[in-house]
């Protein structure tokens, strides 16, 4: 059954000229199935740069968004259009509108993990893998208004050694793991490096050896000596290391850290999307240009 649902996706992927995108969180199915699996950064560079005319983006709403304004002429398609990510919507562009008028003078920074219409009221965009070199490339003299995620919003305040103006949003999968569960798991697994996201709270990121974006994670996991790692982050990127590096060990901190939405996709839906060339994911022109200056500075910085 699943082997005739690969052979009909492979099919029509060809037939609508089509690329398929995975996020490192994805379902194993979706990841094995993708041209291209990647974190948000590395996902959002490879969309503006595709030659198909059709995109499949599995991942979050935000995603592929992001995809349809750097790849305006593309059509993006997803496979289920309600996996939203909660944290995306914690802030509202009326709400950020209002955060502005506070503090006229300040840069405002979004996080990726934002809607297009809060990416259209901002300054700069980032990523986790590039949040602290943009940060830190701004002025120090300016206020810095960083939405939504105030986990990564503190990460690089750490790092830069500078106060933001953060907005409380948080990331409802990665808050699930504990101080406790990453004891165990150095316990378990002794001398293991344990890396998570800056998505953490800060308790868990000094717990923690590294604070990493997912695609980083991969990029360790590839330079490291270590043959075992502890990962604090969504499930997903369990199957990611594993298939990248058959040779090593790859334990999750916590059986809790799942992304619902993350998860919303599957083969099954993945196959209709084709079939229908729907549900599509266009973000309207006049949005999409404001919020395009955003992100054209996200992917410009390494
Ligand atoms: P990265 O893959 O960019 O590290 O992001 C993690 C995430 O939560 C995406 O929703
Ligand atoms: Fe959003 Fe967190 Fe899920 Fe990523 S893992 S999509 S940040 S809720």
């Amino acid at each position: 059954m699943t082997q005739d649902i690969v052979a009909r996706i492979n099919q029509l992927k060809k037939q609508r000229d089509a690329v398929i995108l995975a996020h490192n969180y994805q379902i194993g199915e979706i990841q094995d199935i993708a041209d291209f699996t990647g974190d948000s950064l590395e996902l959002s560079r490879k969309a503006a740069a595709v030659k198909e005319s059709v995109i499949v983006f599995c991942g979050v709403h935000f995603m592929a968004e992001t995809a349809s304004i750097l790849a305006p002429d593309k059509t993006v398609l997803v496979p289920d259009v309600k996996a939203g990510c909660p944290m995306a919507n914690m802030i509202t562009a009326e709400q950020l509108v209002e955060l502005k008028s506070q503090h006229p003078e300040a840069l405002v920074v979004c996080y990726v993990n934002s809607t297009a219409d809060v990416k259209a009221h901002c300054d700069y965009c980032c990523t986790s893998g590039n949040a602290v070199k943009l940060v830190g490339s701004l002025p120090r003299d300016r206020e810095i208004i960083f939405v939504p995620d105030r986990h990564l919003g503190s990460y690089v305040e750490e790092q830069l050694g500078r106060k933001l103006i953060l907005w409380p949003g948080y990331c409802a999968t990665h808050v699930k793991i504990t101080v406790d569960e990453i004891v165990a798991a150095r316990a378990a697994h002794p001398g293991a490096p344990v890396i998570v996201h800056p998505e953490c709270p800060k308790s868990l990121r000094e717990a923690a050896d590294y604070s990493l974006s997912t695609g980083q994670m991969v990029a360790l996991a590839a330079e490291s000596a270590h043959t075992e790692f502890l990962i604090g982050t969504e499930l997903g990127m369990l199957h990611r290391l594993r298939k990248d590096f058959p040779a090593k060990k790859f334990y999750p901190v916590s059986e809790k850290a799942l992304c619902p939405n993350m998860k919303k996709n599957t083969l099954e839906k993945l196959l209709w999307a084709l079939e229908n060339m729907e549900p599509v994911v266009k973000v309207p022109s006049e949005i999409a240009k404001q919020a395009l200056r955003s992100l054209e500075n996200m992917v410009a910085v390494l």
